[in-house]
């Protein structure tokens, strides 16, 4: 590691000069250094008391103080009580709940006759809700991009036991999209017995944004549509009013941080009346009886929300809404195009002495159809990459943290190597917890895993720059 780096800018194709560490890009629209300096200054200034450039807001967003301080008052001076109960404290807690699932409501747009909230434990809760009472059945068919996350290439589980059949929609290279007319063949295939197409707004492995439109090419075609919003909706508006998927599953750790342990599953009602839940708990019913063995569930959204919700956490998710609206969404994700842009174009322009890349981005090289979230290997000069955990290392000593490994996105990361299936079975063969080393003896160039670098609302100029530089380090 070390040594000089040209820094080629891959639009003027000009090189400044030793040592400039930070590359000159003009700033795109929505990006004005002193106000986002100040909203770090004001609401995470623990970051620079750390020192830490945190580049992980697709792992997981950061909380600003002030939602801790308004979460704390309510919990110091209110008396909250279990809300199945009907007494004061449990009367409030029921109103908080309510107030904030109508917030919720309010953010995405989402018109109440139309739409319901169910809090889950997080964005994996809310699709096994949906997976678990989907009437999957024979003749039935589970549509899934091969660009998921494993909580929902899981729902083909629910969809295999019940004999439905599974289909990915496999992706291209380099861009990691999936083709229009494959999309559309796909959907505009009778689905018999019913179908669910699952895919997610936005990749958590290349940040590519897949079309909403295919939400209503979907619908056009009978089929229910599970829409992942977990790493869109925290820079990006999501307009249920606009786009209707069937049900969205996100989970509020990553739009802003805190609290964490709560998701949620926005569902159609007419939609939800179809789910069949394969049991249940306190709190999802209205009446139950062990004499008859007969239970009634509860309406909406209390029959899909498994025993005492968390009433006390509840009411932080309204906070961290009114943080995110005092910021604004359209800001946000100004501000989170303008840094992928500068990381995207940092990255690009580092070069090995000799003039071969360093660095290989997978997915968008640029910033059309695309968000915050950048994948991406370093190589060594003879183009083969080095090793994640070696590189995470690196950067975490010099205070710049980012994700390494496949982010729970095997469809992606296979596409974006061209990993086949015979060489994962080579894998498996290994036996279980194979070895990098192992994994690489089978995968020869092809690198089993990645760095993945993502910019959210605290971030600033100075934290990509930061990454620049220590990839920039491994120059040879
Ligand atoms: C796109 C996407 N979907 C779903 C999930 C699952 O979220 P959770 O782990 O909060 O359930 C994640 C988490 O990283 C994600 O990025």
């Amino acid at each position: 590691m070390g040594g000089a780096v040209d820094r080629a800018d891959p639009d003027a194709g000009a090189r400044s000069g030793a040592g400039a560490h930070t590359p000159h890009h003009p700033a795109l629209p929505g990006w004005d250094a002193i106000a986002v300096q100040a909203l770090r200054d004001r609401e995470f200034a623990r970051l620079d008391a750390a020192g830490l450039a945190y580049l992980d807001y697709t792992g997981g967003g950061l909380y600003a103080a002030s939602q801790l301080a308004a979460h704390h008052a309510l919990l110091r001076d209110g008396i909250l009580g279990n809300p199945h109960s009907t007494n004061h404290a449990s009367q409030r807690s029921t109103r908080l709940t309510a107030m904030t699932r109508q917030a919720v409501l309010d953010w995405f747009g989402a018109d109440p006759d139309t739409w319901t909230v169910i809090f889950t434990p997080n964005a994996s809760g809310a699709l096994r809700l949906v997976g678990e009472a989907y009437p999957f059945g024979p003749g039935g068919r589970l549509l899934l991009t091969a660009d998921n996350h494993n909580s929902v290439n899981g729902l083909r589980e629910f969809a295999r036991r019940a004999g439905a059949e599974v289909t990915y929609l496999h992706l291209t290279t380099p861009e990691l999209r999936v083709d229009a007319e494959v999309v559309t063949d796909a959907l505009t295939t009778p689905a018999a017995g019913g179908g669910l197409f699952a895919f997610p707004a936005q990749s958590n492995f290349s940040g590519v944004q897949h079309p909403l439109e295919w939400i209503e090419t979907a619908h056009a075609n009978g089929w229910d549509v599970l829409l992942d919003a977990a790493a869109f909706a925290p820079s990006n508006r999501l307009d249920l009013g606009r786009w209707q998927p069937d049900f969205v599953a996100l989970s509020w750790y990553k739009l802003f941080g805190y609290p964490t342990g709560i998701g949620a599953l926005i569902a159609r009602r007419e939609a939800l009346g179809r789910l069949q839940r394969p049991w249940f708990a306190g709190g999802a019913i209205d009446v139950a009886s062990v004499v008859l063995m007969r239970h009634t569930m509860a309406d909406a959204e209390a029959g899909f929300e498994d025993g005492t919700v968390d009433y006390l956490a509840i009411p932080a998710v309204g906070m961290g809404l009114d943080f995110l609206r005092s910021v604004g969404i359209e800001t946000i994700h100004a501000r989170v195009t303008h840094l992928t842009d500068r990381l995207l174009r940092g990255l690009a322009g580092l070069r090995h002495r000799d003039g071969t890349p360093l660095v290989v981005v997978y997915g968008p090289a640029g910033l059309d159809r695309r968000g915050g979230t950048v994948t991406f290997d370093v190589l060594d000069r003879t183009g083969r990459a080095v090793d994640v955990e070696e590189v995470e290392a690196t950067a975490d000593r010099q205070g710049v943290l980012v994700r390494t490994g496949c982010f729970c996105n095997p469809g992606a990361s296979e596409a974006a190597r061209g990993i086949t299936a015979d060489e994962v079975a080579r894998i498996y063969a290994l036996g279980p917890n194979p070895s990098h080393r192992e994994m690489r003896a089978v995968l020869g160039d092809k690198p089993p895993a990645s760095v993945r670098a993502s910019v959210g609302v605290a971030t600033v100029e100075r934290d990509v720059d930061r990454l620049v530089e220590v990839i920039a380090g491994y120059a040879g």
